[in-house]
């Protein structure tokens, strides 16, 4: 395995304490977390509310490795701008979310940034064919996005199958969203999937004053999925 495809576990401050985001990015960062997964809801695209690029903007820095922006929002182009401001590294956009998904894609690529491309469970992978070459990542959501701590979806692992096919060679990283714990990570991990973001599962238990699970949360996702992959452990 090249050493860019390696498991990287993305925590999801959905599932975090919203009175105290900086100190818990600090501490899933701590506690081996490679990428911090920021969802962003605007009541809309998807029936829940969260943040903004205000509150990006802020835990910039308290976030020293990768700061992964999730948009559900629509129209979300004349948020491109904002957002890629705010410090964010990678900015994920719904290919259902607009019309215009090719000019999104461009936008977050001239504003400096990595693009991202998220496909809801009814999307077939197919659909990214004619933008995958303007993208970094493709999310495959194995729930229905909107809420933390849903149950994965498992019709989901063909299409994430399908997709790294569709990838072949491209420097394009597969992520999965939604319901992943260590008993489904083997599944995604086999099937193709290198990022995995994880919100219930990694802030179950702990808190910035009791690190440790978190740390225990991680490991335990991260090593099943490598276990799955065949990979040595990290
Ligand atoms: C759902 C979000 C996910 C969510 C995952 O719309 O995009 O990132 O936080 O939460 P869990 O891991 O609890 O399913
Ligand atoms: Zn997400």
């Amino acid at each position: 395995m090249s050493p860019d495809r390696r498991i990287r576990i993305a925590p999801s401050i959905l599932a975090a304490d919203f009175a105290a985001l900086g100190a818990e990015c600090r501490a899933v960062e701590d506690q081996g977390a490679d990428w911090v997964h920021l969802d962003v809801m605007d009541g809309h695209f998807v029936p829940n509310l969260t943040f903004g690029p205000a509150v990006c903007r802020a835990l910039r820095r308290h976030i020293r490795t990768v700061m992964d922006v999730h948009l559900m929002i629509a129209p979300v182009d004349p948020f491109i701008d904002a957002f890629a401001a705010a410090g964010a590294d990678l900015i994920t956009v719904h290919l259902e979310a607009g019309p215009h998904l090719h000019r999104t894609l461009q936008a977050i690529r001239a504003a400096g940034k990595k693009a991202g491309l998220a496909l809801n469970p009814a999307t077939p992978a197919e659909a990214a064919a004619e933008v995958i070459d303007l993208v970094d990542l493709v999310c495959v959501m194995t729930v229905n996005p909107g809420f933390g701590g849903q149950a994965f979806i498992a019709s989901q692992l063909p299409k994430i199958a399908r997709l790294r096919a569709l990838i072949g060679d491209r420097p394009v990283l597969v992520q999965v969203d939604g319901g992943i714990t260590p008993a489904t990570a083997p599944a995604v991990a086999a099937a193709g999937a290198d990022v995995l973001v994880a919100g219930s599962s990694v802030f179950a238990s702990g808190s910035p004053d009791n690190p440790l699970a978190y740390g225990r949360n991680i490991a335990a996702i991260r090593s099943a999925a490598e276990a799955a992959r065949g990979a040595a452990p990290a």
